[in-house]
This record gives C-alpha cells, sequence and structure tokens, in this order.
C-alpha cells in the first residue's frame, strides 16, 4: 500500500456511481484541502480524506510526500487518430499561404496523403512511432484513450493500424486503451470514384475481419459532405451491431450533417466534433443522454473554424465531453490541459466545467466512468501531480502554456523519475 500525503488540493472528488456530470452540475469540483490519499497494490484508489484523518505512516509500505502540490485525475481523451505516419507540416503551411483544408484534401492532401504513408510503413515502425506519441501524452496526464485507425483505408492497413494498437495496449499496461474502427474515414484510393463499393468493403470484408481478431471496441465514421452519407453511416453501424461493436461517430464538423441525428438514433456512444451543430441537435442531445456530445477545440483552434457550442450544450443539459482529436492534420496536440484551456478561452467553459469535460465525461463518452475521471476509491490512482507553484485550479487552464504537471501516476505507479 502507498500513502501520498501532503496533497494541497484533492480535486475532482466524486461518489461511487457517478457516471457523468450533466448541465449545471458540470461545474461542480469537489475538493479536500490538505489532503492524503491511498492506493493499493491493485493501483487503485483506496481511501483519501483530510490530514487531520490521515492514517499512521507506520501502516504502509511506501509513503510518498506530495509536496504541497495539487492532485486531479489524469485526464480521459476519447477522441484521438494517435497512430499515423508522419506529420504534416507542409499542408499547414499551404493553410498559411490560403488553401482550405476541403482544398488541400480534394488535390489528395490530407486523409489520403497520410494513407499512402502508413500503408508504406512496417507494423513495427508504425508500432515504434506510435509508443513514443504514447508516452509523450502520458507525461501530459493523459491516463486514458481511445485511438481510432481509419489512415489505411486498405484491410491489411486498417488491420495493421488496429494491430499496433493491440501492441500499445500491451508495452504499456498503465494507460488504458480503447480502440476504434474507423475504415469509413475517407474513400481508399482503390476505389475512387467508386464510394458505395467502399462502403461495401468497409461492411463485407474490413469489419467482419477485424472483428474476428477482436481488434476493436467501436467503429466510427466520418459522417460529412465529401466523405459518408447519413445512409452509408446508418448501414456501417448496423452492421458494426451485428458484430457486437458499438458505436461512435465524427458528426457535422464541416456541415450540418445529419451525423447527430443518426447518432442518436444508432446508440452512439459519442458524437463528436459538433462544430456546424444548430439548436435542433443540440435539443436533441439535450434528450438522449446516453450519447454524449464530444467537442475537439484542437481541430477548430489549429484550421481556425467555429467552436463547438460548448456553452449551450451545457445550458441545455447535456454531458459535454472534450477531447484532443490528436491527428496529423486537424489537431497536432494529444495535450489535454491546452484542451482544458481552449474549452475555457475559445468556448467559454468555466474552469471547473471544462476539468470535467476532459475527465469524468470523456471517461463517460468511452463507458470508462467506473474506472477513471474522478478521485473516487475503487477507481484507478491515475493521478496528476502539479508543480506546487501552482496557486490554484483555475489557474491550470488560465496559465496555458505553463508547464504546470510535475508527475504523473499510471495505475499506481509514477511515469517518470
Ligand atoms: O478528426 N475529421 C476527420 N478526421 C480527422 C482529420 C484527419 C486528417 O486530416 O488527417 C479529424 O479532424
Ligand atoms: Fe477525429
Amino acid at each position: 500500500m502507498l500513502l501520498i500525503k501532503n496533497i494541497r488540493l484533492l480535486a475532482g472528488i466524486l461518489p461511487a456511481g457517478v457516471t457523468k456530470l450533466a448541465g449545471a452540475d458540470m461545474a461542480r469540483l469537489e475538493t479536500i484541502s490538505d489532503a492524503w490519499l491511498t492506493v493499493g497494490d491493485d493501483g487503485r484508489i483506496a481511501a483519501f480524506g483530510p490530514a487531520d484523518t490521515m492514517p499512521a505512516e507506520s501502516g504502509y509500505a511506501r509513503v510518498y510526500d506530495a509536496g504541497g502540490c495539487i492532485v486531479t485525475p489524469t485526464f480521459v481523451d476519447s477522441h484521438t487518430h494517435l497512430v499515423f505516419a508522419a506529420s504534416r507540416q507542409g499542408e499547414f503551411v499551404d493553410r498559411l499561404r490560403g488553401l482550405s483544408y476541403a482544398e488541400i484534401a480534394a488535390r489528395g492532401g490530407g486523409i489520403l496523403c497520410s494513407a499512402d504513408r502508413l500503408n508504406a510503413m512496417t507494423e513495427d515502425e508504425l508500432f515504434n512511432s506510435s509508443l513514443h506519441r504514447l508516452q509523450q501524452v502520458a507525461a501530459c496526464g493523459t491516463g486514458a484513450i481511445e485511438i481510432k485507425s481509419g489512415y489505411a483505408l486498405t484491410l491489411e492497413g486498417e488491420l495493421k493500424m488496429l494491430r499496433v494498437i493491440r501492441r500499445l495496449k500491451q508495452a504499456m499496461p498503465g494507460m488504458t486503451i480503447v480502440a476504434t474502427f474507423l475504415g469509413a474515414h475517407a474513400v481508399g484510393r482503390a476505389y475512387a470514384g467508386r464510394q458505395d463499393d467502399y462502403v461495401q468493403h468497409v461492411i463485407d470484408d474490413m469489419l467482419p475481419a477485424v472483428a474476428a481478431e477482436g481488434l476493436a471496441d467501436y467503429v466510427d465514421v466520418f459522417c460529412e459532405q465529401g466523405f459518408f452519407t447519413v445512409e452509408q453511416t446508418e448501414r456501417i453501424a448496423a452492421a458494426a451491431h451485428l458484430h457486437g461493436l458499438s458505436v461512435r461517430l465524427h458528426a457535422n464538423q464541416l456541415h450540418t450533417s445529419g451525423g447527430v441525428e443518426i447518432g442518436v438514433k444508432a446508440g452512439a456512444h459519442s458524437v463528436d466534433h459538433l462544430e456546424s451543430a444548430g439548436d435542433a441537435q443540440i435539443e436533441l442531445l439535450a434528450r438522449n443522454t446516453d450519447t454524449i456530445p464530444t467537442a475537439l477545440p484542437g481541430a477548430s483552434f489549429f484550421l481556425r473554424e467555429p467552436y463547438a457550442p460548448a456553452r449551450k450544450l451545457i445550458d441545455a443539459g447535456c454531458a459535454l465531453a472534450m477531447a484532443s482529436d490528436f491527428n496529423p492534420g486537424t489537431s497536432p496536440t494529444g495535450d489535454m490541459r491546452f484542451i482544458w484551456s481552449l474549452g475555457c478561452i475559445s468556448m467559454r467553459l468555466l474552469p471547473a466545467e471544462a476539468l470535467n469535460a476532459v475527465t469524468i465525461n470523456s471517461a463517460a463518452a468511452l463507458r470508462l466512468a467506473d474506472q477513471y475521471g474522478s478521485i473516487t476509491p475503487g477507481k484507478w490512482a491515475s493521478l496528476i501531480f502539479y508543480h506546487p507553484d501552482v496557486p490554484d485550479i483555475d489557474y491550470i487552464p488560465y496559465a496555458f502554456t505553463h508547464p504546470s504537471i510535475d508527475r504523473v501516476m499510471l495505475k499506481g505507479e509514477f511515469t517518470t523519475r
């Protein structure tokens, strides 16, 4: 057993059984000043409390002095494309010169360019570069993460990506990884001009192979003008269900795509992006609370496009989540602390609301809220220890480039030092 003492502020405490925070409750952030916390040998939170209730140190094999710092749960990043071949800063410069994301995609850049590079790589090369990135996001405070395929768009390449994700799970057991098959991210080159045939290939060939190897927990579709239609999304979602897989969607990023409606209808665990969601979609999500609306403000920031109506979603009573969308084309960062800041700075969330969006509610989006997202006995002791110079919680999203994070613990073990 490990005893952590001298925590100046323990934040993000929730009773067991709370699976998400919705509407006005998102501003709730329970804390204990001058706290201690114990971690069982199983890596889970055993107990915690204020200093005057601290158990005797002699009863613990290990005692760690937190040095008077703030401690929160680790972030849950519920939407990433962390397995990718290479960065795409050339397109970044092209956009600075005036081209749009859609124009770059139309002339063969974007997702298809990533796919060419990934299909040319060996599984080992892809694994090594992805593991490096995973270690970096862990150091930034992410304790559980969803990773999508969708940068191969060929049967073999998609399986290669998902096998890499499976190897990442084995290589980093302290990180919980959820795998999502996103074969319908774009139409693979071999199917250019034959979009329906590609959808059939996803349904008839890719999905069964993915399911047979047990490589994915979820199926995702980029439901968007120029990518996949509502009808195609519905067919892929139905096929996913036949294979026992749940659905999450890229919805309403560039247009009012119908993605939210089909997501709700298909029982999607989350609908992500939502930059183009209007009042009708917000009302629908407020009534259908099993589908977690997820904002990806890193993509809006990077593409200089509108942000999801996060404030309106919360005010309508939704349990809003936020995630990084870490990918080389539209959000080249997996730093969830920056996403927390962007939630406040660009979408006017309060620090507590934005923190809940990147912890308990993003855990809910992955159906991991019984394991992650709060300081609760029985959940993983996956914790962020901030620098002692961080004065309070509000300072963390406010000082958006300050290196606030000192150490990260995953399942009871420190990742560094
Ligand atoms: O989530 N929207 C679709 N897919 C990614 C971007 C992919 C890329 O440009 O490589 C996203 O933003
Ligand atoms: Fe994405």
